[in-house]
């Protein structure tokens, strides 16, 4: 276990240096027109548990407790637009920008801004439903009423009154009546958040859980109440939530939660094969390496 620990270390305290070195050619990035850097970005960096076709379906998957998103439905989670509606590119950045927390969908900091652009293009071509039909507009953020007891105590009320008790639980432990036995739209067991425990998979921000209230997450039994309650009895909700969100996931190796392990050994096993001049899917390539130092060493000479 030590031993783990000191190995994973090592190579990730290397990473980013490997990263910034690597990139010092951008000429390469330059030189392909998007849709093939996106293609390459998602090969190396996506595949192994999305799938080369995009379905969810990668070599990783099975293992994985939460799966996968399959791109090819066309339904995501987290969204700024109306459910139903597909999401926006700076959606989908978000996501890809930040990961989801708690799953193995880790912050891609290692792709530059071009990169996750790009690879969010090539991801939009495995579902027909981005070339038919057009984004919604964005449901939008009022500002944040004035925190206080009467607040709170508000959504305390709505959380009951809404029907969030049944299955978030009547303390937000996730363990509502209808908490059992919930499928998401692809046939996955899923359960609903516990509501107690940070981070959560929205995101930081009070905003992103507002989002998440006013959205919904398609695919899964979580609705929208965007209809159902006005943005003042969304923000009290918020309230209450953060009220009651006074615990943290146990922080793991490099301060990782839950699943995020996971996603931290699928991307070290990648990153490994890529050093040893396989492809892996971070590994911009041994071959690429090495020629990239022979020319370093090349310049440094002149
Ligand atoms: C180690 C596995 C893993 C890798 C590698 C990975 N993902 Fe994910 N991804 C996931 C999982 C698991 C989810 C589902 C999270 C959830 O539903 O809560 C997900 C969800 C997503 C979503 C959907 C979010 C939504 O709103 O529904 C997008 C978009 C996404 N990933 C993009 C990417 C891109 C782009 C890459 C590569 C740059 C990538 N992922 C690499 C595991 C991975
Ligand atoms: C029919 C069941 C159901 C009802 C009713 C419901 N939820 Fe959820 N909710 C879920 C599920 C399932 C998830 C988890 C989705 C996931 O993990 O991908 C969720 C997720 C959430 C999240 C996101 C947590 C995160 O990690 O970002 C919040 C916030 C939330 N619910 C609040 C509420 C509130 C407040 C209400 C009532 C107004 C409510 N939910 C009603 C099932 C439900």
């Amino acid at each position: 276990m030590m031993l783990w620990a000191v190995v994973a270390f090592l190579m990730f305290g290397l990473l980013p240096f490997v990263y910034e070195f690597l990139q010092g050619d951008e000429s390469m990035a330059r030189a392909q027109p998007k849709t093939e850097l996106g293609e390459r970005i998602y090969r190396e960096n996506c595949a192994a548990c999305h799938g080369e076709k995009g379905d969810g379906n990668g070599p990783e998957a099975q293992k994985l407790k939460t799966k996968p998103r399959d791109f090819t439905s066309g339904i995501f989670k987290f969204r700024s637009t109306p459910s139903g509606s597909l999401p926006l590119d700076s959606d989908l950045m978000r996501t890809v920008t930040r990961g989801v927390r708690g799953t193995s969908m880790l912050a891609q900091l290692q792709l530059s801004e071009e990169e996750r652009r790009s690879v969010v293009q090539y991801l939009e071509t495995f579902s027909p439903r981005f070339k038919n039909q057009k984004p919604a507009k964005p449901v939008s953020i009022s500002s944040r009423p004035h925190e206080g007891k009467e607040i709170i105590a508000l959504g305390e009320t709505l959380y009951k009154d809404a029907g969030c008790v049944s299955c978030h639980g009547p303390k937000g432990n996730g363990d509502g009546s209808s908490a059992e036995g919930l499928k998401d739209s692809w046939g996955f067991p899923i359960r609903p958040t516990d509501l107690t425990v940070k981070p959560f998979k929205s995101g930081p921000e009070p905003q992103d859980l507002y989002r998440t209230l006013s959205t919904g997450l398609d695919g899964t039994p979580m609705p929208s109440y965007f209809n159902a309650l006005t943005p003042r009895e969304r923000w009290s909700l918020v309230s209450y939530i953060l009220s009651i969100a006074t615990k943290e996931k146990p922080r793991e190796m490099m301060g990782l939660v839950g699943e995020e392990v996971d996603g931290m050994r699928i991307d070290m096993r990648a990153a490994m094969a890529g050093m040893m001049g396989g492809r892996g899917m971070i590994g911009r390539g041994g071959g690429m390496m090495n020629r990239n130092m022979q020319e370093r060493k090349k310049d440094m000479g002149r």
